[in-house]
């Protein structure tokens, strides 16, 4: 299996990059090649702009999908991008490891989303979701939290987990990936605030460390989420009155 993991994290001695690290040594060692997307390590620029595109369709006015489209087309990208592209194309398994900054994805990682899931490319207004570019390959988040695990519950002070992860599963949804069930790994407070006495946090980061090597290790047999897709919806994107997830209604 070719995995690609998209690490998000400025520290390289951070937990997030400890996580990264079981990940990518359990995979080699059962024979799979692994390739690394490090944003902070390789510089990624976040920012999608005017600056990136060379041979621009129009000069009076920036629109990005046009640009975005424009470019793919002529194999115009910046090489960042190109690279970008290239590995997601390659990847049979992609997984992004980042921690919930603002109840989302990091800044850099978000700007990841912006420029490399290029219109044009990894999707049309024809080409998306179960008929998007990157059908067949499969996306894991695996995501730490400084909170606890209680507060992302329904009700919770954070915010039900469910509906934080869903834009960013929607997205990987939409250029053609199964999204496997998230990894969440809950309180994990590096710094500032804390939530529990010194040896408890240790034992707990070292349990979630050995969590994630053994679902790592047998994570080729997941069934992803269950998505509806084209077949379900009707003419307004809507799912259709006659569905049976449509029960309640
Ligand atoms: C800018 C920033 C925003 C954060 N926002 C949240 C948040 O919304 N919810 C939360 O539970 N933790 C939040 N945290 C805490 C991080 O998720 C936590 O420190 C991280 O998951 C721990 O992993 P690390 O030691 O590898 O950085 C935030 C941290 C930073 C730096």
């Amino acid at each position: 299996m070719n995995v690609l993991i998209v690490h998000c994290h400025p520290e390289p001695h951070s937990f997030n990059a400890g996580l990264t690290g079981i990940a990518k040594e359990s995979l080699e060692c059962e024979g799979n090649e692994v390739v690394m997307s490090d944003l902070y390590a390789e510089e990624f620029d976040p920012v999608e702009g005017q600056y990136h595109y060379r041979a621009r369709l129009r000069q009076d006015y920036f629109q990005a999908l046009d640009e975005q489209r424009h470019h793919f087309d002529r194999n115009a990208l910046p090489p960042d991008i190109q690279r970008e592209i290239a590995r997601l194309e390659w990847a049979d398994l992609i997984i992004l490891q980042f921690p919930l900054w603002w109840h989302g994805v990091p800044a850099m990682l978000k700007g990841w989303f912006d420029r490399v899931f290029v219109y044009g490319g990894l999707y049309t207004g024809s080409r998306r979701f179960d008929r998007g570019p990157l059908l067949g390959r499969r996306a894991i988040c695996s995501v730490t939290t400084g909170a606890p695990e209680a507060t992302f519950g329904p009700f919770g002070r954070s915010g039900d987990i469910a509906n934080l992860m869903w834009p960013i599963h929607c997205s990987l949804y939409y250029v053609g990936l199964s999204v496997l069930s998230p990894h969440l790994t809950f309180g994990v407070q590096g710094g500032g605030l804390s939530y529990q006495q010194e040896a408890e946090f240790r034992h707990h980061l070292e349990n979630a460390k050995q969590y994630w090597h053994d679902r790592i290790t047998s994570i080729d047999q997941e069934t992803p989420i269950p998505m509806s897709g084209w077949a379900d919806w009707d003419a307004q994107g809507v799912l259709r009155s006659d569905h049976p997830l449509r029960w309640r209604a």
